[in-house]
């Protein structure tokens, strides 16, 4: 079976994110979104409900799983026999940082390659800080994040449903 990590933060799962699941779900036999635990940032949603989220948007895609993870991205991989990370980029500014977490993934396991996958350019703007902003400050949410989680957002932002 091939299967294939997609990691990330997921604070929360974007349109963006979502087309990568799905394109990565056509070319893998299963997919595990793999959602950072410890991430040096302050989440708005935790762990579990990022997972739950994820989990909710791609309920229609049977490949696609999500669970949280903490430690070295490549000893999680290994833990679950993928030898694929799966990154998307949006930007040439994404690529260096990129760049060098493949190099040093691969140092720290050999067995494991990472696979870039071109964000539509539909996506290419967008980040999950962006649409908290936007959800923030009132914006429209629509073809930014999957309506089915809007409400979740606005909830925890304090904002209720628009
Ligand atoms: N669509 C929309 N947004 C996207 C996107 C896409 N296709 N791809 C990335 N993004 C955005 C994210 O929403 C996030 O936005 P934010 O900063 O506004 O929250 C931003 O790009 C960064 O993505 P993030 O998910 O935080 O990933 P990352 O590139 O910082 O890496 C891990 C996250 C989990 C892969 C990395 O931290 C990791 O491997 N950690 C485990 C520890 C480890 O093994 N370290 C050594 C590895 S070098």
């Amino acid at each position: 079976m091939n299967i294939a990590v997609y990691p990330g933060s997921f604070d929360p799962v974007t349109n963006g994110h979502l087309d990568i699941i799905r394109r990565a779900a056509k070319l893998y036999d299963r997919v595990i979104v793999a959602v950072l635990n410890n991430s040096a940032k302050t989440p708005l949603f935790s762990a579990a409900e990022r997972v739950e989220l994820i989990r909710r948007v791609t309920s229609d895609l049977p490949g696609v799983t999500a669970e949280a993870f903490d430690g070295l991205l490549v000893s999680f991989a290994k833990s679950k026999g993928a030898h694929v990370i799966i990154k998307g980029l949006r930007a040439v500014s994404d690529f260096e940082y990129e760049f060098q977490m493949a190099l040093l993934n691969n140092k720290l396991c050999g067995d494991i390659e990472t696979l870039f996958m071109v964000t539509s350019s539909h996506y290419s703007y967008i980040s999950s800080s962006i649409i908290k902003e936007v959800a923030s400050l009132g914006g429209s949410l629509d073809d930014l994040i999957p309506p089915g989680i809007v409400g979740d957002l606005l909830e925890k932002l304090g904002k209720g449903r628009t």
